[in-house]
């Protein structure tokens, strides 16, 4: 049977408050010595923990000794997966007490991340915490300062910073090259049920292999509900849905690209058409976000369909768009004036003399320009590291030397909030605006 234990989100704080007055007294030192090996332990060891542990094995310095998680199967596969050298269990304070572990990787359901990270970063562990980092937009803030106080290398698992497309596109757009952007137009699509989150569920699954408790944690109590255990993406109880789970990803790139941080201003409406027997969050929404900095971005996305765009982004300037989907596409801008329809209306003289204007004819009409050749599209496509490489190797490096992340605790606090902010404006009905302390409806 597995071990059961019920903890509340208040027993939890009084606890782990224990544990880590516990733990301080003995405090590690911040960063390990480069040459030391980096332990590791999961907390959650779902479907993308097992990435994750993939993923980790290419950094030979790394080791993964502790995995826990509230279902056997996903245990047991770990210790395949690790050759046997993880210590398995269902507590993961088990493993913040751990002196012989440097970091985690958090990759528990959403609703769990805040005590999760904020738990371990107070435990003295550095921590790559699975987006979205939060669950609710305010609990950024505890993260972001349980991150400052103790000096710890936080990575947040959207890898798109680190990907050399996105970085390219951040060069072209602060050298300009795109002129003035005030318009991104991006969107997520997809049209089967495992895109929509109905995933297998393990034929073992039981009150027996599931510790249904420790994974409601402080989320409404319920009996025993495999749907929910296995295909928590598709409640609000653990989840925000499509805000949290897809925009994130954009959001997070935007924000980069940009250089921004949580838009004053969203708009969104969402619906739930298709699959209504397997969730209470939308499957289709319309968001229009507005940051202060210029722009505005429209996010949509939709599991009913993905014949026409399944997904892509267009970052659009006075000088030029960039495309996202199958590589970076830069396309200039050439655009004519055009007024001829308009000056067809005045007397003829003034018309003629109009367009004899040299300068109009330039503006407006291409064929009178001595023959150029003006700048073309532009095709890049990704060679080399994947991204998710890179992002984890950073995240490496900043335990290692204290170097900085692409996506620290603020910055995924920043890609959250655009989400939260999403599902705040479509559940009440009204435009949100975010003053740092709370949401406001207008
Ligand atoms: N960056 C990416 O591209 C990416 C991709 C997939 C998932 N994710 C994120 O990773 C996280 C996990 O997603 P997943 O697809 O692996 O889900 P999953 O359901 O496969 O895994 C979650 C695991 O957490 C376990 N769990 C639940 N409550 C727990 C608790 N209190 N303590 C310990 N373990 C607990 C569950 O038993 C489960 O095995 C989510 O936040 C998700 O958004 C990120």
């Amino acid at each position: 049977m597995a071990q059961r234990f019920l903890v509340s989100r208040r027993d939890f704080m009084r606890s782990s408050a224990i544990g880590t007055a516990g733990l301080a007294m003995g405090a590690r030192p911040s960063f390990v010595a480069p040459s030391d090996r980096i332990t590791i332990g999961m907390i959650g060891s779902g479907a993308r923990a097992h990435g994750l542990v993939e993923s980790l094995k290419a950094f030979p310095e790394v080791e993964v000794v502790a995995a826990c998680d509230a279902y056997t199967g996903r245990l047991e596969r770990i210790r395949d997966r690790t050759d046997g050298r993880a210590d398995t269990m269902a507590d993961y304070r088990e493993i913040i007490s751990r002196d012989d572990i440097d970091a985690v990787v958090i990759s528990s359901p959403d609703h769990w991340h805040y005590q999760h990270s904020v738990d371990s970063l107070n435990a003295g562990k550095h921590a790559y915490i699975e987006k979205p980092m939060t669950y609710s937009i305010e609990e950024g803030a505890g993260i972001i300062e349980a991150q400052r106080r103790n000096n710890l290398a936080v990575q947040v698992g959207s890898p798109g910073p680190n990907g050399i497309l996105v970085q390219k596109a951040r060069q072209m757009i602060q050298e300009g090259k795109l002129g003035q952007v005030t318009m991104i137009r991006a969107s997520t699509n997809r049209n089967t049920a495992s895109g929509a989150w109905i995933y297998p569920i393990p034929p073992d699954a039981s009150p027996e292999t599931v510790d249904w408790d420790l994974f409601l944690g402080s989320a409404p109590k319920r009996p025993y509900n495999p749907e929910r255990f296995f295909r928590w993406r598709c409640y609000k109880d653990y989840s925000g849905g499509l805000s949290t789970d897809l925009y994130v990803h954009t959001c997070t790139t935007i924000n980069y690209v940009m250089n921004a941080q949580i838009p004053e201003r969203v708009m969104a409406m969402g619906d739930l058409y298709r699959w209504i027997h397997s969730r209470d969050v939308p499957d289709t929404i319309n968001a229009s976000l507005k940051y202060s900095d210029g722009f505005m971005v429209n996010l949509s996305g939709t599991f009913n369909n993905q014949g026409g765009n399944s997904g892509g982004m267009r970052i659009l300037g006075t000088e030029g768009s960039l495309v996202f989907g199958g590589g970076l596409r830069f396309i200039p801008e050439r655009v004519n004036e055009s007024n001829g329809w308009i000056t067809a209306s005045w007397p003829k003289a003034l018309a003629d003399a109009y367009i004899a204007d040299p300068a109009i004819r330039h503006e407006e009409m291409p064929s009178s320009r001595p023959q150029s050749t003006i700048a073309g599209e532009e095709v890049y496509h990704a060679e080399g590291e994947d991204s998710m490489h890179v992002h984890i190797r950073e995240w490496l490096d900043a335990i290692r030397d204290g170097s900085a992340t692409k996506e620290d605790a603020e910055v995924g606090h920043h890609a959250a909030a655009c989400a939260h902010m999403i599902n705040a404006s479509i559940e009440m009905e009204k435009m949100v605006t975010w003053d740092g302390q709370s949401l406001t409806a207008n």
